[in-house]
């Protein structure tokens, strides 16, 4: 290990902005949306901000006591705290967990990046069924997907700090501020008081524990938790974080974009007469009416937001996947002693493939599926229900019982100095309530209960 410098962060803003932007990305943006539309609306956002809370912020806040105590990659972090014990297949399963996710976001990073380019060379070009066509092509899709990938890699092998810290300090904020434009542009169309109702009027007998499973994947997979990814950052944060306030401003900040993404997106869809239930497509053929509706008096403005919209999702999309590929990167640099480019290579390469099949899988090739949905879907539920939910119970379960309580306390209140007031409810949500909920949610999903 020692060898191996580990980067830090510079500032202290940097490192809540660099893990925020790991949280926030497409998860909100696109998938949020698009999982409230299938689960029924405001039940499924109140059962999401649930799981955010009360299973979210101790989950992330395990991650961090791991990460930031044993000062290495997700593997050996397991491995180091549990002195050699299989607990490091928790950290092997967060790679592979979050090589998958990196594969089949990047298809959707890629659309993003396909709908940019559309916003900047042909405008007014976006129209509703622009999605069908190009996200059916053989070669399009595939290119823009491989080509996120490789962005993703440069960035990777520039180091932690002068790629990730520099560029989200600013654009984050621009983001919200851009979306909050929007979210009043969306609410204004005529027709969208219906948008607003599904999102925000729950209809409770659209419960189920279908729904609930879902938001809980929902929520772990926003807040980037269960793939040791949170691990990997904490173990750049300095001593000094204040590992609690981190995780809640993240959860904060993470679910009031999902649901500024939501009052974006449903007013516009009953505005123009689209489904909530469209699945994965739903922001990409809603957001070109925004653009062109709202701003019809002035399709300058229009033009200007679509670009610059696009190209903030863009990058947020970037600091998400680059969260993701540091997490493999981390792993084999420091485990295999390989140079940090060649370890970069060995994801980008797997997730590189992985990305060109899920794409064709919902384009060219609809034959392309597991267990009777497409591989793109499979991957998406697959991690989001199942990995990710067991990643965070075993994340729980080693900070409440294995870890020493003595290291736990140290590392949630820094040494005595804050927090000491929260830190047995605290344990008592890693040792009990988590991993409880989580084993319940499955169980009863699995039909046992
Ligand atoms: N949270 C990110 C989003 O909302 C996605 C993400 C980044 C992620 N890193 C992760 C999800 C690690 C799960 C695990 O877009």
């Amino acid at each position: 290990m020692g060898k191996i410098e580990r980067g830090s962060f510079g500032s202290r803003l940097g490192i809540v902005l660099a893990t925020a932007g790991s949280a926030v990305g497409l998860g909100n943006v696109w998938r949020f949306p698009y999982m409230t539309g299938q689960n029924g609306g405001a039940a499924f956002l109140l059962l999401y901000v649930a799981c955010i809370m009360v299973l979210g912020v101790p989950g992330m806040v395990s991650e961090f006591i791991v990460g930031r105590h044993a000062q290495a990659n997700a593997a050996h972090a397991y491995d180091k705290l549990s002195g050699g014990r299989p607990w490091k297949l928790v950290g092997y399963l967060g790679i592979l967990t979050s090589t998958i996710i990196l594969g089949f976001y990047a298809v959707v990073a890629g659309w993003c990046l396909q709908y940019l380019w559309a916003a900047v060379a042909k405008p007014g070009m976006a129209t509703k069924d622009y999605f069908a066509d190009f996200s059916t092509d053989a070669v399009q899709p595939v290119l823009w997907a491989v080509a996120f990938i490789l962005l993703t890699h440069v960035v990777i092998v520039r180091g932690v700090r002068r790629g990730i810290e520099r560029a989200s300090k600013w654009l984050m904020p621009i983001l919200l501020v851009l979306l909050l434009v929007l979210v009043v542009a969306s609410c204004t169309l005529p027709g969208a008081a219906d948008g607003i109702r599904f999102l925000l009027w729950p209809d409770f007998s659209k419960l189920s524990s279908r729904v609930l499973l879902e938001a809980l994947g929902q929520a772990f997979f926003s807040l980037s938790l269960g793939t040791a990814c949170l691990c990997t950052y904490a173990s750049y944060f300095t001593r000094t974080t204040n590992l609690l306030h981190a995780a809640g401003q993240i959860a904060l900040l993470d679910a009031l974009i999902a649901v500024c993404a939501g009052l974006m997106i449903f007013p516009a869809a009953a505005a123009v007469g689209i489904s909530p239930d469209s699945g994965p497509s739903l922001i990409f053929i809603t957001l070109p009416s925004v653009f062109q509706q709202a701003f019809a008096a002035v399709p300058i403005v229009g033009y200007v937001i679509s670009v610059m919209f696009y190209a903030l999702l863009v990058f947020a999309a970037l600091t998400s996947t680059i969260s993701m590929h540091e997490i493999g990167t981390a792993f084999f640099t420091e485990e295999f002693r390989l140079p940090r480019s060649r370890s970069a290579w060995v994801i980008t390469c797997v997730a590189g493939v992985l990305s060109v099949f899920c794409a064709w899988s919902v384009g060219a090739l609809p034959g392309l599926q597991v267990m009777g949905r497409s591989l793109m879907d499979f991957c998406d539920q697959l991690t989001a229900n199942f990995m990710l939910p067991l990643g965070g119970m075993l994340v729980c379960l080693f900070v409440g019982w294995y870890i020493p309580k003595r290291v736990v306390y140290e590392e949630f209140t820094n040494d005595g100095a804050l927090n000491r007031r929260y830190f047995r409810l605290f344990l008592f949500a890693v040792r009990f309530v988590c991993p409880i909920c989580i084993a319940l949610i499955f169980l009863h999903q699995l039909g046992v209960l």
